[in-house]
């Protein structure tokens, strides 16, 4: 019997997830390590953290299942996108990580627009400048710690950081890669035109690698750190969109996913790169030689609900209970809309300013209204997204529904009515680390090909479909919903001096 190793480079944990060859999933473990928010709106991890908590989730995994390292065929990462790992010449850490979810980039995103130009962005890295993203951290850098700047050698993802550690091979997988906005989308090669305009050096980003190739194997002494076998091949694996939708079956063209865990993602699989001008859509490589894949992404998706609980008193409660006191109240809150912008907003609206609201509280309110309100705002959230893959020209009719939101049913109706899309239950939500494990089968010649592992594994096992009268009941809430970013988008900005 062999097995593979997914490993998922989280934002709260790494998970390490055990897979035979034959398809059947074993289980996980995982180890937790810190976040830090030296200040609001700023989001730090330490790259050593991320290691340990690596060594940590393999030793657990392998103790827990009594796998015989031995027989792992193959190791495949995946991990939080865009967050910057800089390194000095002797492959030291220089600073903690900036964060995918950091917002401390504004001024940098303006000058790269300013200095680059919309056009050459989106005909070389195919995607607008986004707070959350790499390039706009390392001007960061430039402008606010010139001292750690002089030292940078190297610029990694998390994923590809955890791979150096456990290969001594400095690699950058393309579908991460291809959210730094420093690489070519469409020819896979970083951009020298964009960062010749911006004092920025090629030389400080390692050798793109696919997917499922082989990049190095484990060395000794990660072998002695892990318990993994020196000498196990490591594939490219993928970031943790590409490698969910690995996970999810999400790998053939007009497939679309929705994942529903802390951050909220549309995303839909491509043949070929389309240009989407409005809405801070994302483009980028999928984990299929050679393909694409467009998505929007919500910020505070999961994490609206766990704050509201959290804001409520409500911790003692389970999520199912929450839900099933909201399912009690009619579509539409009675007439109460929440936005779900906790920590800014990404898709459709690139705005860090903005902010959560409750817009049409009564005496009467209640929680569960409160409730179903933020269920219902973050499924026109969605729609936001949906609507911009629609208009690049998705034809998909459903979205494979992941991640710990999707658990609940009544969250899925409202999002299916929303969207006016089928949600589709499968029998594995294991996300990113499932897909990373599958790509690093496709990798050792375990499986032909990424859809067909995909699919011989992952299976639709339950359909939502839109309720017809909250369909027409959402329409014209969402045009509500819509109408008031517009109307307080001046407010937002006002309001970011009192923050
Ligand atoms: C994608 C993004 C997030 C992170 C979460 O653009 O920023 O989904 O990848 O880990």
């Amino acid at each position: 019997m062999g097995y593979l190793l997914g490993l998922d480079i989280g934002t709260s944990a790494v998970k390490a997830l055990l897979l035979k060859v034959s398809g059947e999933l074993v289980g996980d473990a995982s180890a937790e390590y810190p976040l830090f928010s030296p200040r609001p709106g700023w989001s730090e991890q330490n790259p050593e953290d991320m290691w340990q908590a690596t060594v940590e989730a393999i030793k657990r995994v392998l103790g827990e299942y009594g796998v015989d390292p031995a027989s792992i065929r193959g190791i495949g990462l995946s991990g939080q996108m865009h967050s910057s790992v800089f390194l000095d010449s002797e492959y030291n850490v220089i600073r903690r990580a900036i964060l995918w979810n950091d917002v401390r980039t504004t001024a940098q995103c303006r000058y790269i627009e300013e200095t680059v130009g919309k056009d050459l962005l989106n005909s070389e890295v195919c995607n607008p400048a986004l707070e959350g993203f790499t390039l706009p951290k390392v001007l960061w850098l430039r402008d606010n710690e010139p001292e750690n700047f002089e030292k940078v050698r190297w610029l990694v993802l998390p994923k590809d950081y955890v791979r150096f550690r456990l290969t001594n091979e400095l690699n950058m997988e393309v579908s991460d890669a291809a959210g730094m906005l420093m690489m070519n989308v469409r020819e896979q090669v970083w951009s020298e035109p964009v960062l010749s305009k911006l004092g920025l050096s090629t030389e400080i980003l390692p050798p793109i690698v696919q997917s499922s190739e082989v990049t190095g194997t484990v060395t000794k002494e990660a072998a002695a750190a892990t318990g993994l076998k020196e000498g196990t091949p490591v594939v490219g694996g993928g970031a943790d969109n590409a490698c969910g939708a690995v996970g999810s079956g999400v790998v053939i063209p007009g497939r679309g996913m929705v994942s529903l865990g802390t951050s909220g993602v549309i995303l839909a699989h491509l043949a070929a790169p389309k240009l989407v001008t409005e809405g801070t859509v994302h483009m980028f490589n999928s984990s299929v030689p050679n393909e694409f894949y467009m998505m929007g992404v919500m910020l505070s998706a999961g994490l609206s609900f766990s704050w509201l609980r959290k804001q409520l008193g409500r911790e003692a409660s389970s999520y199912s209970e929450l839900t099933e006191e909201a399912a009690s109240v009619p579509p539409g809150s009675r007439g109460l809309v929440f936005l779900p912008y906790l920590t800014g907003e990404r898709t459709p609206h690139g705005d860090a300013n903005a902010r959560g609201s409750f817009v049409g509280l009564s005496a009467t309110t209640g929680q569960p209204e409160l409730i179903r309100a933020v269920l219902e705002g973050v499924a026109f959230g969605f729609n936001d997204s949906v609507k911009l893959l629609r208009s690049a020209g998705w034809e998909g009719t459903s979205l494979r529904a992941l991640g710990g939101g999707a658990r609940s049913p009544l969250w899925k109706e409202i999002i299916a009515s929303a969207t006016n899309l089928a949600l589709e239950e499968i029998n594995i939500d294991e996300g990113p680390a499932l897909g990373a494990a599958i790509l690093a089968g496709v990798g050792t010649g375990v499986y032909a090909s990424v859809p067909e592992a995909a699919d011989s594994i992952i299976k639709v096992e339950r359909v939502v479909e839109p309720n017809p009268e909250w369909v027409e009941i959402y329409s014209e809430l969402y045009e509500v919903y819509a109408g008031l970013y517009t109307a307080l988008k001046p407010s937002f900005d006002r309001l970011v001096r009192f923050a």
